[in-house]
């Protein structure tokens, strides 16, 4: 069984710890899956995982279901050997097969929490993302960034399929750059601001990550903030929001929400083989601000959207196209 480190301060995220025997057989399965497909992209890819998951103990399962109001979890216990990887891809285009024991283990316990999925147009549809810096995009509101915050956002907030959870499987860490999370469910806001927020007012645009300019006949304005079936729900991405379009009123309610998901947000410096697990509809998650090393020895993620058929969204959504954007579910959609 997992067990549970005790929480004192808010400061700290919760753990959950998975035990030597449910690492070993999580290893052993995965370099089997690595050895057999070769790369992330291998053709029957999902079938393969597919197969091997009644292998795994039961305490996979119960260490990644979704972390609570506290909006995120670090699962640790596994481990990465740093002279196997190799070094730190330079561009996403060329990890397809770079670090893929991890990948694999990564994508074992996002497919016992629920269907991990990709994006037509982000990295090429791939089920698992490379979050690397990268030349020249220093400066960018992507995972590709490093010198500027990466301010909290929701995952793929303008989508209405955006994942239920994400997960962040760290390889390298030599930095300790801090991941930070912030939950809606432990900020402070007042009624009248809680309302105003729970308006659909602004759309969301899609994120540079996804290359394309995005077309405003498929914009529809959002809620940012409502009280859904569990409890206060988050859908907020101020970097791609065009808060210059609402009038001061809202402007001023939405600062307040930016400012209060700061004050309540926790810094986690993830080290190789730890997994962050988000709640992508109860925590914003970002980056602190690093300088990149381009040396081969760069902080190095790997990232894996997740539904959560059981999760219900608002019916609204049902009607929004997300752009365009279409999504890649080899293991299967609702
Ligand atoms: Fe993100």
């Amino acid at each position: 069984m997992f067990s549970s480190a005790p929480v004192s301060t808010p400061q700290h995220l919760r753990r959950r710890s998975l035990s030597a025997r449910t690492a070993t057989i999580l290893d052993r399965v995965a370099r089997d899956l690595a050895a057999r497909l070769g790369t992330i992209t291998a053709p029957g890819l999902a079938a393969a995982v597919d197969a091997r998951m009644a292998e795994l103990p039961a305490e996979v399962a119960e260490a990644v279901r979704p972390p609570g109001d506290d909006g995120a979890v670090i699962i640790d216990g596994l481990g990465v050997d740093d002279a196997e990887l190799g070094p730190t891809p330079t561009g996403w285009q060329e990890a397809e097969a770079a670090g893929l024991g991890f990948v694999m283990i990564l994508l074992l316990l996002a497919r016992s929490a629920g269907q991990p999925f990709g994006w037509r147009n982000q990295q090429r549809g791939r089920i698992v993302n490379t979050i690397i810096p990268a030349p020249g995009q220093e400066h960018t509101q992507t995972g590709a960034g490093s010198t500027v915050p990466l301010a909290p956002h929701t995952e793929d907030a303008f989508h209405p399929r955006r994942a239920g959870l994400i997960m962040l499987g760290c390889l390298r860490n030599p930095d300790r750059v801090g991941t930070t999370v912030a939950s809606v469910r432990r900020i402070r806001l007042d009624h009248d601001q809680r309302r105003l927020l729970a308006e659909p007012t602004l759309p969301i645009l899609p994120d540079d990550s996804y290359g394309t300019a995005p077309d405003p006949e498929h914009e529809v304005p959002v809620p940012a903030l409502w009280e859904g079936p569990d409890g206060p729900t988050l859908r907020f991405d101020p970097a791609y929001t065009p808060l210059d379009r609402a009038e001061s009123h809202y402007r001023a309610a939405y600062d307040e929400l930016t400012a209060e998901l700061d004050r309540v947000s926790v810094a986690a410096a993830l080290a190789p083989g730890e997994l962050l697990v988000i709640d992508n509809d109860v925590a914003v998650h970002g980056r602190v601000p690093f300088t990149a090393r381009y040396d081969g020895t760069d902080r190095w993620l790997q990232r894996v959207n997740v539904r959560l058929p059981d999760r219900p969204r608002r019916p609204a959504e049902a009607a929004e196209t997300g752009y365009g954007e279409q999504v890649v579910e080899p293991f299967g959609g609702r």
